[in-house]
């Protein structure tokens, strides 16, 4: 299937879920307030990738809080499960940065999937997706 549709009312704040897109594992997380402030407390200059790496925003969008959440949704993250080093599936809840860890090389990616230590040279991609309910988000 091109695209999936997720109902998201069962995932409670600070819970994730991992479906599958196009063979892919996709992260949906309910972020806790703690965790986006965190993520909205680092300036962009602060990063290693400084894009958003946002499939629903133009290339060159900055890799702010505000541009890797869904709009309206800030607190919901969607991103792709593959490390951006060599492809290997990173750990949630883990790492330095309280985000994910991908344990091959040890890169750490903070609450907002942005690639903040070790060899992964981009944040997580965020997949094409929009809201088509206040619950279900379309991904692909
Ligand atoms: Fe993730 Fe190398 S594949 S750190």
């Amino acid at each position: 299937l091109a695209s999936i549709e997720v109902d998201v009312s069962a995932v409670e704040e600070g819970q994730s879920i991992s479906v599958k897109w196009r063979g892919k594992p996709v992260f949906i997380r309910n972020r806790t307030d703690a965790e986006v402030e965190d993520a909205n407390a680092v300036a962009v200059s602060d990063l290693p990738d400084p894009l958003a790496r946002n499939a629903n925003l133009p290339a060159d969008a900055e890799a702010t809080d505000v541009n890797r959440g869904i709009e309206g949704n800030e607190k919901l993250l969607v991103q792709v499960g593959i490390c951006t080093h060599l492809g290997c599936v990173p750990v949630g809840d883990a790492g330095e940065y309280g985000g994910w860890f991908c344990p091959c090389h040890g890169s750490h990616y903070d609450t907002a999937g942005r690639i903040r230590k070790g060899p992964a040279p981009e944040n997580l991609l965020i997949p094409p997706l929009e809201m088509v309910s206040e619950t279900t988000i379309k991904i692909g």
